[in-house]
């Protein structure tokens, strides 16, 4: 991790790819930083939001905590789920309970499989441990069911992409190896997340 590219990046509503400032790995590089240390890290910083989506706005320091977990923690790199042969995917959840505000995962994803047009209705921050993705962005245009694209972002191994809760992406993973990646998302308000064709244009949950 610590010889790849490190930059951070943020996707906003309009689908705008900017890049964040970044810190340096060797500014970042412990001992040990747990699971659970992250995990309580992360619940504390969102704390301090007035109320859930508000939290986006703490993105900054959930971003460096992501990058301090990934640098740090040897486990998490070894939680590599296998691809189901039918799907080329594949999403271990790393800690869940009822009433958990967080998702934490990680994903393998076979070359060459792509998502669905989404956001999440809640914030992301995905950091990509191994392989590369293209994210191509959309925005929702005024007609509520119409996306646009704005732009495709190729994510490298190492770097960091965040998002607000209405970014609108679809990923890829490009040849020639499965991607990996370390995933964390707060709470997902269903009615806020959604799946978008833009040929012909449609809005449905996700
Ligand atoms: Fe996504």
């Amino acid at each position: 991790m610590i010889d790849m590219l490190h930059q951070d990046w943020f996707v906003d509503a309009q689908g705008q790819c900017q890049p964040r400032p970044t810190l340096r790995p060797w500014d970042l590089l412990q001992e040990h930083y747990y699971l659970h240390q992250f995990l309580s890290d992360v619940l504390h910083i969102i704390a301090h939001a007035p109320n859930e989506f508000d939290q986006w706005d703490y993105l900054p320091q959930i971003r460096r905590r992501v990058r301090q977990l990934v640098l740090n923690s040897y486990w998490l790199n070894t939680q590599r789920p296998d691809p189901d042969p039918k799907t080329g995917t594949a999403i271990l959840t790393l800690y869940d309970e009822i009433g958990y505000p967080l998702t934490v995962q990680t994903v393998t994803t076979c070359a060459g499989m792509s998502t669905p047009i989404h956001n999440h209705g809640t914030w992301g921050v995905v950091a990509l441990l191994e392989g590369q993705e293209r994210h191509t962005l959309w925005r929702r245009m005024t007609h509520p069911d119409r996306i646009e694209t704005t732009g495709q972002y190729i994510l490298q191994a190492g770097e960091i992409i965040s998002f607000q809760p209405e970014a609108i992406h679809q990923v890829e993973a490009l040849e020639p190896t499965p991607s990996f990646t370390f995933q964390l998302y707060g709470d997902t308000q269903p009615k806020s997340r959604f799946q978008f064709e833009h040929a012909p244009f449609a809005v449905k949950p996700f």
